[in-house]
């Protein structure tokens, strides 16, 4: 795993540009797996910016949603479909239909799921997945006590994370209980899983997952298991690491070649 310490989110933002745009230049199809909430949006609005100065095109692209409330109409404006449709979507070229989230609203909400899992195999897997973490340490909405080996599926939220979300909804009611998920197996196979973590509500996550013991008590925990992670947090977020130190002293002298 490479933890790599910036100064702020708008660097965490371009770094993570970078790695997306070298993606696109050397692939013919790239598959993004996106993440929604605040942490991601630094790089949505650096991809944003590339594209309108027509550095980067996302038109032979496919994207996939991490996760989705269960319950909220599609239009809704914190449906995960509708967020990164606002988020990302406007601000870029993607083909129409490129970009799918899971199907929360479905009658058969397992056959959903597994239409979802099919859809990402189908298009080749994801090449590059990224991914915030919750305070409670879960990455997509796979909560404490996931197994590391799940798939996607319907999910009961945590009262923390309800609490937490509760800022996009106009009351904590409003926030709905059950999500469904790409499971922490499902996200091990991207190619290359970029978390970010920013903000001191984040650093104890951020630390337990990235130098805490592997356990479905901290579902980030699981990226130790992948053999491409990047972690990008910026001070604050990083504050509780122990090996801080020595994540600067790596970054400041990897070689110019490597990339994330
Ligand atoms: C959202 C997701 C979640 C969030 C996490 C952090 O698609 O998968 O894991 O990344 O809850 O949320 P923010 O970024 O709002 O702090």
């Amino acid at each position: 795993m490479e933890v790599v310490i910036v100064a702020d989110r708008h660097e965490a933002g371009g770094l993570v540009a970078d790695a997306i745009a070298a993606l696109v230049e050397r692939s013919p199809a790239p598959v993004l797996g996106l993440a929604t909430g605040s942490t991601p949006l630094p790089v949505y609005r650096e991809l944003a910016r590339r594209h309108a100065s027509g550095r980067l095109s996302l038109a032979t692209a496919r994207a996939f949603l991490l996760d989705e409330y269960v319950g909220l109409p599609a239009d809704h404006p914190q449906a995960y479909r509708s967020f990164i449709r606002r988020e990302l979507e406007a601000h870029v070229d993607f083909a129409a239909d490129a970009v799918q989230g899971p199907d929360a609203n479905a009658t058969d909400i397992p056959a959903g799921c597994a239409a979802y899992e099919a859809a990402i195999r189908a298009a080749g897997g994801v090449d590059l997945q990224l991914l915030g973490i919750g305070t409670d340490g879960h990455i997509g909405f796979n909560e404490p006590g996931s197994s590391l080996a799940s798939r996607t599926r319907i999910k009961t939220l945590t009262d923390q994370t309800r609490r937490d979300n509760s800022r996009f909804f106009a009351s904590l009611d409003e926030v709905p209980r059950h999500v469904v998920t790409q499971g922490i197996g499902t996200i091990l196979e991207a190619s290359h899983l970029v978390l970010l973590s920013f903000g001191e509500a984040k650093a104890d996550a951020t630390a337990r997952a990235v130098e805490g013991p592997v356990t479905a008590m901290v579902p980030a925990s699981a990226l130790q298991l992948h053999r491409h992670a990047t972690v990008v947090v910026d001070e604050a977020a990083a504050a509780d690491l122990r090996l801080a130190d020595y994540y600067r002293e790596t970054w400041a002298h990897k070689p110019s070649w490597q990339g994330l």
